[in-house]
């Protein structure tokens, strides 16, 4: 696993490109291979607002549609527009796309690391932040 920080560096470097006009709300995420290429993300509003795609979501569905499958952890920064690193909050992500991870990621050993800084984050299993999954093994 590379340094945690080089990837919370390359969620904040995400948040350029959000398309965040209705809630000003601004969220990068990348995503560890475990080849060890990293896919970026941001969230994609829209007027309609449930076609908006979330961060995380943008850099999973890159990377599976490049033919990833393999995947070590995700470094996740959101805040509001303008507010600098280690001044916003932290950003964890929201049950949908804790969902999509499941469906592609060890519940036991991907870690979800939820940044406030380079400095400040937390470090998750995806178990921890979803425990008693519904996975393709329910269908089994
Ligand atoms: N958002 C994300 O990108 N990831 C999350 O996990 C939480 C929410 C986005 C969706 C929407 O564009 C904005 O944050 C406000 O909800």
């Amino acid at each position: 696993m590379i340094d945690a920080k080089i990837l919370i560096e390359k969620a904040f470097e995400a948040q350029k490109f959000c398309y965040t006009p209705y809630s000003n709300f601004n969220v990068g995420a990348a995503l560890l291979c475990v080849d060890g290429t990293i896919y970026q993300g941001c969230n994609i509003e829209n007027a309609a607002l449930t076609p908006t795609n979330c961060a995380e979501r943008t850099a999973f569905f890159k990377a599976i549609s490049e033919g990833k499958k393999d995947f070590t952890a995700i470094a996740v920064a959101g805040n509001k527009k303008g507010v600098k690193p280690g001044d916003g909050d932290f950003c964890a992500p929201c049950a949908v796309c804790r969902q999509v991870m499941a469906e592609f990621c060890n519940l036991k050993t991907f870690k979800v690391i939820i940044a406030k800084s380079t400095e400040e984050y937390l470090e998750h299993t995806l178990e921890e932040i979803l425990p008693f999954a519904f996975t393709s093994k329910d269908l089994e």
